[in-house]
């Protein structure tokens, strides 16, 4: 029974995701931001005054410090929302889309907003080198460069990079290598599938990019640019990567570049704007565990706003769990399959039917919103049903959504 109380997504936009070089990586995440905040609202007719608070994930600061910081705050002067505005930048590292998503529910449910965006946005190839040190200058010596995009990780403070967390957890829940590569394939094959049935097409999901050139004409960015042909031969010719026993660029996200956002609002608000819902969000959640168990945090938090829903993972229709490697997806959906192999293959037949980060991209705080709405879309052509996405986040932090349609 739908509630004038539910809180509804009304609009759901994304920019295709960059492979590493691409026109897009010189492009700022925050310009990637505003694209998106303003395509947003603008296909619901809603103006940027209407929209109370605004929720930005972003995790991949050295990238943004080149603007300095708070991109939220400038994402919205420079896309024209009033100075009024209230905006927040958050780090929940791959969760933090949904991490907006889900404190703008909050905000919603406490009466303090009405309309919320949540935004994600991400350049990993524009991350610069840092140079620690240079301040204070260099009286002798070599100057040392720190490439913080490399593996990924939180050695720094003495975490693994999670490629390695994910490939030795993967293997000892019995996921092995080739189970990765076969379902690395399958992503791939999915979303050519998906593409060729016009399911990524501009005026859905995805919004153009247009990049102005000093002479000539822009270059227009309307498709993800990272999927590719493979075989199963040629992932498992790829070696490991990062100290990983499987996680391999195969079977792993590429680096991307990219943006999404969310709009919505209580049904009431969505009814006197003339607004027809695109899903009702039945429940959002946090968790997180110890951090090697990353490829696990997706089950957890699945099973826990489940709970919270009162509902069970029969009633979902699909399921999507981000590849922020193979791992993830496989490990998560055998936990919850408690151990029945037929139940496992059924939860891995809903699972990311599109394909997912292996072939699209990973942008990676742009990602949670992405799986949330590339959902929704697909339940809508499917007749309805209910839906619950889940992402990982960096030294197991997990966030998953319950969407109905
Ligand atoms: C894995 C990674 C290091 C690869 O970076 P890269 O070297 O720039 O990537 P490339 O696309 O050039 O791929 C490397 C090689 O693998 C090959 N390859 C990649 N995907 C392939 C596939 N699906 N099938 C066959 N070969 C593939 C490429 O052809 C390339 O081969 P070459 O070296 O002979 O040219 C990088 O994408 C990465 O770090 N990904 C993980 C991101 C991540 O951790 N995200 C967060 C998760 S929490």
């Amino acid at each position: 029974m739908s509630n004038k109380n539910d809180i509804v997504m009304v609009s759901a936009v994304r920019t295709p995701f960059s492979k590493f070089d691409s026109a897009m990586a010189d492009i700022p995440s925050i310009d990637l931001g505003v694209m998106v905040m303003k395509e947003v609202i603008g296909r619901v007719g809603i103006k940027p005054e209407d929209v109370d608070d605004l929720y930005y994930g972003s995790c991949v600061p050295a990238e943004y410090a080149l603007e300095l910081d708070v991109p939220a705050r400038q994402a919205t002067l420079l896309a024209g929302f009033p100075a009024e505005n209230i905006s927040v930048t958050l780090d929940r590292a791959c969760c933090s889309s949904l991490t907006a998503l889900r404190f703008g529910v909050m905000s919603i449910k406490a009466g303090e907003a009405e309309i919320v965006m949540a935004v994600g946005s991400e350049n990993m190839p524009r991350t610069p080198h840092l140079a620690p040190g240079l301040r204070k200058g260099v009286r002798l010596g070599h100057i040392k460069l720190i490439d913080c995009l490399f593996e990924l990780g939180y050695q720094a403070k003495g975490f693994n990079p999670v490629a390695r967390d994910a490939g030795e957890v993967a293997l000892e829940h019995g996921v092995t290598r080739e189970m990765q590569d076969a379902w690395s394939l399958g992503s791939q094959e999915k979303y050519a599938k998906a593409y060729a049935d016009g399911k990524f097409k501009i005026g859905e999901e995805l919004m153009p990019v247009v990049i102005p050139q000093k002479k000539g004409d822009p270059i227009v960015i309307e498709k993800d640019e990272s999927p590719r042909k493979t075989t199963l031969e040629a992932l498992a010719r790829l070696k490991p990567i990062y100290g990983s026993p499987t996680v391999t660029a195969g079977n792993a996200p590429p680096i991307s570049a990219g943006s999404s956002a969310i709009l919505f609002m209580t049904r009431k608000k969505a009814e006197e704007k003339g607004l027809k819902p695109l899903a009702t969000i039945v429940a959002s959640i946090s968790a997180a565990t110890i951090p090697r168990d990353i490829a696990v945090i997706p089950a957890q938090t699945i099973e826990k706003a489940l709970k919270r829903a009162g509902l069970s993972l029969d009633q979902m229709n699909l399921i999507e769990i981000n590849e922020a490697f193979a791992a993830m997806p496989l490990v998560s959906t055998k936990l919850l399959a408690q151990g029945d192999e037929k139940k496992w293959k059924e939860l891995r037949d809903k699972t990311n039917v599109n394909g997912g980060a292996i072939a699209i991209g990973h942008p990676v705080g742009a990602s949670a919103a992405r799986i949330t709405m590339t959902m929704a879309y697909e339940l809508r052509r499917r007749g309805g049903g209910y839906g619950v996405a889940s992402i990982c986040g960096g030294l197991a932090q997990g966030e998953a959504v319950i969407i109905k349609v």
